[in-house]
């Protein structure tokens, strides 16, 4: 049976007639015997095989060569080379699958812009192996971290028919030809269809029966903003409480994204050293900074003065009233709190819907959560919980209450205060490896213009 590298390279004593299996990093002859760096992905290690010329299998040693794919059977010893501490003597190997000159990831560094155009042959580098392990343990700190809590884990539908977040920026799913919009009672749902933005409308009818649950899964935008920070195809993980305000809302974040920190320097020790060594210096300074320091809040009122008041010439001007731009983001939490901070209380007019107005009748209890390096990581809010609000609330952002009817029955029945919020992961991943572009913490990314693989 095949013992991958990561557990080969844990053993405590030398073991005879191990299986590794994996693809070929480096080769690099003397004279009778061959090294050859096998990796097989389970860890950022390579182990090294040594061939000896005459074993069998050695015949084909010349077409082992970088990404090509072998078999080997070897006896784990301590290895004489300085920084490893076994090497696998091969007794024989086999040549699984060949790779000509022409394979593209050569040992030299690539540009992470050329690997983008390889995305199939990418995971095979040490940055994307890690990369890919990484967002696997966090995936599933994620769900322990609900799971220990007592959430409940739901699935929510990815075709919907309602605009979550009321921004159009939306897919459309369709079986119709031609004209699309000319008859939609005739397409396949009998009305217009979409991938969804976000679980949270389906995730409030659960929490609204289950008390806490949470979503993981894909969502969908289709927002033409080329930005480092922005994926038409990304993966959300959207908490919602029944029985609960903006504040408990605002503290389970906090503590969802210092035990995310944690995790990320517990689970993911080996990878963290090459995101430190290769990718960002600071990044496990920012993990115990994040894991250590309190979190700050703020009102956006406030965080609105605190801009004004920081004689700084932003691109975009700061205005009472207007949307927090990135610059200003990374103002608040870089330069100014110098720590995570989530600002609260934000215009109703520039939020959605649902939220819940706040006595003041102008605020709604909204929340962002910024983080060095990325901004909002987190937005989430308590719900309008009241029938007449809600109704209102609709009729304020232009919605037809109709096309709500059963999110609206959720306030005739029952109704009571709630609260959750999205958390984008592939943001999550690049605040915690330091990656700075979200297409490379993305297996196959999903961008304007980009869907080939
Ligand atoms: O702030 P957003 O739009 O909030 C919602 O969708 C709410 N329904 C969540 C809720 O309350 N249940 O999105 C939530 C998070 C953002 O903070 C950001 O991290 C991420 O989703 N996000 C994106 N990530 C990558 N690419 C995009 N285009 C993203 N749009 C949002
Ligand atoms: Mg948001």
């Amino acid at each position: 049976m095949r013992t991958l590298i990561k557990h080969l390279l844990a053993a405590k004593e030398p073991r005879a007639g191990v299986l590794v299996q994996g693809w070929v990093r480096t080769r690099r002859d003397a004279k009778g015997f061959s090294f050859v760096e096998v990796n097989d992905g389970s860890c950022l290690a390579h182990v090294q095989v040594v061939v000896d010329a005459t074993i069998p299998g050695a015949e084909h040693l010349a077409e082992v060569t970088t990404g090509a794919s072998v078999s080997v059977v070897g006896d784990l010893v301590p290895s004489p080379a300085a920084g490893q501490q076994w090497e696998l003597r091969a007794t024989r190997l086999e040549l699984v699958g060949p790779a000509d000159a022409t394979y593209p990831l050569q040992k030299k560094g690539h540009s992470l812009e050329f690997l983008r155009t390889i995305a199939h042959l990418r995971p095979r580098s040490n940055l994307f192996g890690a990369v890919f392990r990484t967002r696997s343990r966090l995936a599933h700190a994620v769900h322990r971290f609900f799971q220990e809590r007592d959430f409940v884990y739901v699935h929510t539908p990815i075709i919907t028919t309602s605009d979550c977040e009321g921004a159009g920026e939306m897919f459309r799913v369709t079986t119709l030809r031609g004209d699309i919009d000319r008859a939609p009672e005739r397409d396949f749902f009998g009305r217009r269809a979409y991938l969804t933005v976000s679980g949270q409308l389906e995730a409030e009818a659960l929490a609204c029966a289950l008390s806490n649950v949470y979503t993981f899964g894909p969502t969908f935008r289709a927002e033409n903003s080329n930005t480092a920070r922005h994926a038409a195809e990304f993966w959300m993980i959207e908490p919602e409480m029944a029985f609960c305000d903006l504040a408990a809302d605002m503290d389970l974040a906090e503590t969802f994204i210092k035990a995310m920190a944690r995790a990320m320097w517990e689970d993911c020790a080996e990878d963290l050293g090459l995101f430190e060594k290769f990718v960002d210096r600071e990044v496990r300074r920012r993990l115990e900074f994040v894991v250590e320091r309190p979190f700050q809040r703020v009102p956006y009122a406030e965080a609105v003065e605190i801009l004004q008041r920081a004689g700084r010439s932003f691109e975009f001007p700061v205005e009472p009233g207007a949307h927090l731009q990135s610059e200003h983001e990374r103002y608040l939490t870089e330069e100014h709190f110098r720590a995570p901070v989530t600002v609260f209380n934000y215009p109703r007019a520039i939020k959605p819907f649902y939220m819940r107005l706040n006595e003041d009748g102008r605020t709604v209890a909204a929340m962002d959560l910024l983080v060095p390096g990325i901004g909002e990581v987190i937005g989430g809010s308590q719900r309008e919980e009241r029938l007449d609000q809600l109704l209102d609330n609709l009729r304020f952002h232009h919605l037809e209450p109709a096309d709500y009817a059963w999110y609206v029955d959720l306030r005739r029945y029952g109704t009571v205060p709630h609260a959750g919020f999205g958390l984008g992961f592939e943001r999550l991943l690049m605040f915690l490896t330091g990656v700075g572009n979200i297409r490379d913490v993305i297996p196959f990314a999903r961008t304007p213009g980009h869907a080939e693989f």
